[in-house]
Protein backbone atom coordinates (compact mmCIF):
# COMPACT_ATOMS: atom_id res chain seq x y z
CA UNK A 1 0.00 0.00 0.00
CA UNK A 2 1.31 3.21 -0.92
CA UNK A 3 1.75 6.49 1.18
CA UNK A 4 0.08 10.00 -0.04
CA UNK A 5 1.96 12.61 -0.67
CA UNK A 6 1.25 15.50 0.94
CA UNK A 7 2.29 18.50 -1.79
CA UNK A 8 0.76 21.50 -0.13
CA UNK A 9 1.25 21.53 4.06
CA UNK A 10 -0.68 24.68 4.60
CA UNK A 11 -4.33 24.70 7.02
CA UNK A 12 -6.99 23.66 4.56
CA UNK A 13 -9.72 26.17 5.03
CA UNK A 14 -13.16 26.19 3.40
CA UNK A 15 -11.98 28.02 0.55
CA UNK A 16 -9.18 25.47 -0.28
CA UNK A 17 -12.37 22.60 0.01
CA UNK A 18 -15.05 24.82 -2.41
CA UNK A 19 -11.63 25.17 -4.81
CA UNK A 20 -10.67 21.94 -4.91
CA UNK A 21 -14.48 20.69 -6.68
CA UNK A 22 -13.62 23.68 -9.05
CA UNK A 23 -10.11 22.16 -10.04
CA UNK A 24 -11.77 18.75 -10.30
CA UNK A 25 -9.97 17.60 -7.23
CA UNK A 26 -11.93 14.82 -4.45
CA UNK A 27 -12.10 15.70 -1.11
CA UNK A 28 -10.85 12.58 1.79
CA UNK A 29 -12.40 13.12 4.98
CA UNK A 30 -12.61 10.35 7.65
CA UNK A 31 -13.80 10.58 11.24
CA UNK A 32 -11.47 10.39 14.13
CA UNK A 33 -12.51 10.47 18.01
CA UNK A 34 -8.65 11.12 20.09
CA UNK A 35 -5.64 13.39 19.61
CA UNK A 36 -3.15 10.15 19.24
CA UNK A 37 -4.84 8.70 16.14
CA UNK A 38 -6.15 13.01 14.81
CA UNK A 39 -2.21 13.11 14.63
CA UNK A 40 -1.92 9.78 12.49
CA UNK A 41 -4.80 10.67 10.41
CA UNK A 42 -3.40 14.45 9.65
CA UNK A 43 0.07 13.36 9.03
CA UNK A 44 -1.34 10.61 6.45
CA UNK A 45 -3.19 13.93 4.45
CA UNK A 46 -6.67 13.92 4.81
CA UNK A 47 -8.24 16.90 3.86
CA UNK A 48 -10.92 17.14 6.56
CA UNK A 49 -11.12 15.05 10.00
CA UNK A 50 -14.53 14.44 11.14
CA UNK A 51 -14.79 14.20 14.90
CA UNK A 52 -18.18 12.74 14.08
CA UNK A 53 -20.98 11.51 16.37
CA UNK A 54 -20.11 7.96 15.53
CA UNK A 55 -18.34 8.37 18.43
CA UNK A 56 -21.52 7.47 20.41
CA UNK A 57 -20.98 3.74 18.33
CA UNK A 58 -17.31 3.51 17.94
CA UNK A 59 -16.22 4.84 20.83
CA UNK A 60 -18.65 4.55 23.63
CA UNK A 61 -20.73 1.06 22.35
CA UNK A 62 -23.85 2.84 21.99
CA UNK A 63 -26.39 1.10 19.23
CA UNK A 64 -26.55 4.58 17.68
CA UNK A 65 -25.68 8.15 17.58
CA UNK A 66 -28.41 9.78 20.01
CA UNK A 67 -27.07 9.25 23.70
CA UNK A 68 -23.81 11.26 22.65
CA UNK A 69 -24.09 14.32 24.91
CA UNK A 70 -22.63 17.81 23.95
CA UNK A 71 -19.89 17.66 26.92
CA UNK A 72 -18.96 14.43 25.18
CA UNK A 73 -18.75 15.33 21.56
CA UNK A 74 -16.73 18.71 23.12
CA UNK A 75 -14.02 16.47 24.77
CA UNK A 76 -13.32 14.44 21.32
CA UNK A 77 -13.47 17.73 19.29
CA UNK A 78 -11.22 19.00 22.00
CA UNK A 79 -8.78 16.22 21.69
CA UNK A 80 -8.42 15.95 18.26
CA UNK A 81 -8.08 19.79 16.86
CA UNK A 82 -5.17 19.55 19.22
CA UNK A 83 -3.62 16.78 16.75
CA UNK A 84 -4.44 18.13 13.95
CA UNK A 85 -2.22 20.66 12.02
CA UNK A 86 -2.97 20.90 8.77
CA UNK A 87 -7.04 19.01 8.01
CA UNK A 88 -10.03 21.30 8.50
CA UNK A 89 -11.92 19.68 11.51
CA UNK A 90 -15.30 19.76 11.27
CA UNK A 91 -17.03 18.31 14.58
CA UNK A 92 -21.32 16.86 14.35
CA UNK A 93 -23.61 18.67 16.83
CA UNK A 94 -25.05 16.04 18.11
CA UNK A 95 -28.79 14.65 18.40
CA UNK A 96 -30.75 17.64 20.17
CA UNK A 97 -28.86 20.26 20.35
CA UNK A 98 -30.35 22.38 17.32
CA UNK A 99 -33.61 20.96 16.61
CA UNK A 100 -35.12 22.72 19.00
CA UNK A 101 -35.01 26.10 18.43
CA UNK A 102 -33.05 28.05 16.06
CA UNK A 103 -31.57 30.61 18.96
CA UNK A 104 -30.82 26.84 21.49
CA UNK A 105 -28.90 25.77 17.63
CA UNK A 106 -26.64 29.05 17.45
CA UNK A 107 -25.79 29.28 21.29
CA UNK A 108 -24.66 25.61 21.02
CA UNK A 109 -23.13 26.23 17.66
CA UNK A 110 -21.11 28.96 19.38
CA UNK A 111 -20.53 26.89 22.74
CA UNK A 112 -18.76 24.27 20.47
CA UNK A 113 -16.42 26.32 18.22
CA UNK A 114 -15.24 28.24 21.38
CA UNK A 115 -14.58 25.37 23.64
CA UNK A 116 -13.07 22.77 20.86
CA UNK A 117 -10.98 24.78 18.48
CA UNK A 118 -12.51 23.07 15.96
CA UNK A 119 -12.91 24.76 12.29
CA UNK A 120 -16.18 24.21 11.37
CA UNK A 121 -19.89 21.38 12.33
CA UNK A 122 -21.88 19.36 10.69
CA UNK A 123 -25.73 19.14 11.36
CA UNK A 124 -28.07 16.81 9.99
CA UNK A 125 -31.18 17.63 7.96
CA UNK A 126 -32.55 20.10 5.36
CA UNK A 127 -35.65 22.43 5.17
CA UNK A 128 -36.28 21.22 8.80
CA UNK A 129 -33.14 23.22 10.60
CA UNK A 130 -32.53 25.87 7.48
CA UNK A 131 -33.55 28.74 9.56
CA UNK A 132 -30.73 27.53 12.28
CA UNK A 133 -28.29 26.47 9.42
CA UNK A 134 -28.45 30.33 8.50
CA UNK A 135 -27.92 32.06 11.60
CA UNK A 136 -25.28 29.50 12.92
CA UNK A 137 -23.22 30.46 9.47
CA UNK A 138 -24.54 34.40 9.87
CA UNK A 139 -22.78 33.77 13.33
CA UNK A 140 -19.28 33.24 10.94
CA UNK A 141 -19.14 29.47 11.70
CA UNK A 142 -18.36 27.07 8.82
CA UNK A 143 -21.19 24.46 8.22
CA UNK A 144 -21.05 21.06 6.81
CA UNK A 145 -24.33 19.92 5.58
CA UNK A 146 -25.63 16.34 6.22
CA UNK A 147 -28.65 14.69 3.89
CA UNK A 148 -29.55 11.08 2.93
CA UNK A 149 -29.63 8.56 6.06
CA UNK A 150 -29.17 11.17 8.78
CA UNK A 151 -28.39 8.41 11.66
CA UNK A 152 -29.91 10.97 14.51
CA UNK A 153 -33.20 10.29 12.72
CA UNK A 154 -33.10 6.28 12.57
CA UNK A 155 -36.05 6.11 14.67
CA UNK A 156 -38.45 7.88 12.06
CA UNK A 157 -36.81 6.05 9.28
CA UNK A 158 -37.01 2.46 11.24
CA UNK A 159 -33.19 1.42 10.39
CA UNK A 160 -30.17 2.07 8.76
CA UNK A 161 -31.78 0.83 4.84
CA UNK A 162 -30.98 3.14 1.98
CA UNK A 163 -33.05 6.32 1.35
CA UNK A 164 -34.68 8.56 -1.33
CA UNK A 165 -35.12 5.26 -3.33
CA UNK A 166 -38.53 6.85 -4.28
CA UNK A 167 -39.26 9.85 -6.07
CA UNK A 168 -41.06 11.61 -3.53
CA UNK A 169 -38.00 11.79 -1.07
CA UNK A 170 -35.32 12.14 -3.79
CA UNK A 171 -36.76 15.45 -4.83
CA UNK A 172 -36.76 16.66 -1.26
CA UNK A 173 -33.37 15.48 -1.08
CA UNK A 174 -32.28 18.11 -4.31
CA UNK A 175 -34.17 20.46 -3.14
CA UNK A 176 -32.45 20.43 0.57
CA UNK A 177 -29.28 20.15 -1.25
CA UNK A 178 -29.81 23.21 -3.00
CA UNK A 179 -31.43 25.01 -0.04
CA UNK A 180 -28.30 24.33 2.01
CA UNK A 181 -25.94 25.47 -0.83
CA UNK A 182 -27.60 28.92 -0.61
CA UNK A 183 -27.65 28.92 3.42
CA UNK A 184 -24.20 29.21 2.77
CA UNK A 185 -22.77 25.45 4.02
CA UNK A 186 -19.34 25.10 2.40
CA UNK A 187 -19.53 21.09 2.10
CA UNK A 188 -22.71 18.53 1.47
CA UNK A 189 -22.80 14.98 3.34
CA UNK A 190 -24.87 12.38 1.86
CA UNK A 191 -25.20 9.48 3.03
CA UNK A 192 -26.58 6.13 2.13
CA UNK A 193 -28.82 6.75 -1.50
CA UNK A 194 -28.68 5.82 -4.73
CA UNK A 195 -25.34 6.81 -6.70
CA UNK A 196 -27.51 8.40 -9.48
CA UNK A 197 -29.04 10.36 -7.36
CA UNK A 198 -25.83 11.18 -5.44
CA UNK A 199 -24.37 11.99 -9.20
CA UNK A 200 -27.56 14.45 -9.99
CA UNK A 201 -26.67 16.73 -6.50
CA UNK A 202 -22.68 16.81 -7.43
CA UNK A 203 -24.07 18.58 -10.74
CA UNK A 204 -26.57 20.60 -9.49
CA UNK A 205 -24.66 21.90 -6.42
CA UNK A 206 -20.99 24.15 -6.57
CA UNK A 207 -20.22 23.08 -3.09
CA UNK A 208 -18.44 19.79 -2.78
CA UNK A 209 -20.72 16.56 -2.12
CA UNK A 210 -19.08 14.01 -0.04
CA UNK A 211 -20.46 10.57 -0.23
CA UNK A 212 -20.56 7.43 2.21
CA UNK A 213 -22.70 4.73 0.30
CA UNK A 214 -23.63 6.99 -2.15
CA UNK A 215 -21.36 6.01 -4.98
CA UNK A 216 -18.80 8.09 -6.76
CA UNK A 217 -18.84 11.71 -5.39
CA UNK A 218 -16.56 15.26 -5.15
CA UNK A 219 -15.57 13.14 -2.28
CA UNK A 220 -15.56 10.26 0.19
CA UNK A 221 -16.02 9.59 4.43
CA UNK A 222 -15.75 6.94 6.33
CA UNK A 223 -15.69 6.18 9.60
CA UNK A 224 -12.37 5.39 11.09
CA UNK A 225 -12.96 2.03 13.24
CA UNK A 226 -14.79 0.19 9.87
CA UNK A 227 -11.92 1.15 7.34
CA UNK A 228 -9.57 0.00 9.48
CA UNK A 229 -11.13 -3.65 10.63
CA UNK A 230 -11.73 -2.46 14.02
CA UNK A 231 -15.32 -2.79 13.82
CA UNK A 232 -15.37 -6.68 13.33
CA UNK A 233 -19.07 -7.18 12.96
CA UNK A 234 -20.03 -3.81 10.70
CA UNK A 235 -19.37 -5.15 6.69
CA UNK A 236 -21.85 -2.82 4.51
CA UNK A 237 -21.11 -3.16 0.86
CA UNK A 238 -20.15 0.32 0.71
CA UNK A 239 -16.77 -0.21 3.04
CA UNK A 240 -13.37 -0.76 1.45
CA UNK A 241 -11.66 -2.04 4.57
CA UNK A 242 -8.30 -1.20 4.06
CA UNK A 243 -6.18 -2.93 7.00
CA UNK A 244 -7.09 -5.69 9.84
CA UNK A 245 -6.05 -3.95 12.52
CA UNK A 246 -8.46 -5.58 14.67
CA UNK A 247 -6.13 -8.58 14.02
CA UNK A 248 -3.01 -7.63 14.22
CA UNK A 249 -4.09 -5.62 17.66
CA UNK A 250 -5.32 -9.17 18.60
CA UNK A 251 -2.02 -10.61 17.57
CA UNK A 252 0.11 -8.48 19.41
CA UNK A 253 -1.63 -8.42 22.60
CA UNK A 254 -1.76 -12.09 22.11
CA UNK A 255 1.94 -12.20 22.19
CA UNK A 256 2.14 -9.99 25.31
CA UNK A 257 0.32 -12.09 27.31
CA UNK A 258 2.58 -15.17 26.16
CA UNK A 259 5.13 -13.55 27.10
CA UNK A 260 4.52 -11.47 30.18
CA UNK A 261 3.11 -15.56 31.41
CA UNK A 262 6.26 -17.18 30.53
CA UNK A 263 8.75 -14.91 32.12
CA UNK A 264 9.97 -13.74 28.87
CA UNK A 265 8.76 -9.89 29.29
CA UNK A 266 10.87 -8.10 30.92
CA UNK A 267 14.60 -9.29 30.16
CA UNK A 268 17.28 -8.05 31.59
CA UNK A 269 17.56 -5.20 28.56
CA UNK A 270 14.18 -3.82 29.13
CA UNK A 271 14.82 -3.68 33.17
CA UNK A 272 16.55 -1.10 35.70
O1 LIG B 1 -20.79 10.52 12.55
C1 LIG B 1 -20.24 10.17 11.50
O2 LIG B 1 -19.26 9.41 11.49
C2 LIG B 1 -20.75 10.69 10.24
C3 LIG B 1 -20.20 10.12 8.98
C4 LIG B 1 -20.62 8.73 8.77
C5 LIG B 1 -20.54 10.96 7.80
O3 LIG B 1 -21.60 11.52 10.24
Amino acid sequence: MAAYIVEDTKKITTQKIIQMKKDGKKVAMLTCYDYTMAQIVDKAGVDIVLVGDSASNVMAGNLTTLPITIDQMIYHARSVARGVKRAMVVCDMPFGTYQVSREEGIRNAIRMMAETGVDGLKLEGGEEIIDTVRGIINAGIPVVGHLGLTPQSVYKFGGYSVRAKEDAEAEKLMKDAKLLEEAGCFSLVLEKIPAALCQKVCQSVSIPVIGIGAGSADGQVLVFHDMLGLNDGFKPKFLRQYAQLGAIINEAIGQYIIDVKSGDFPNESESY
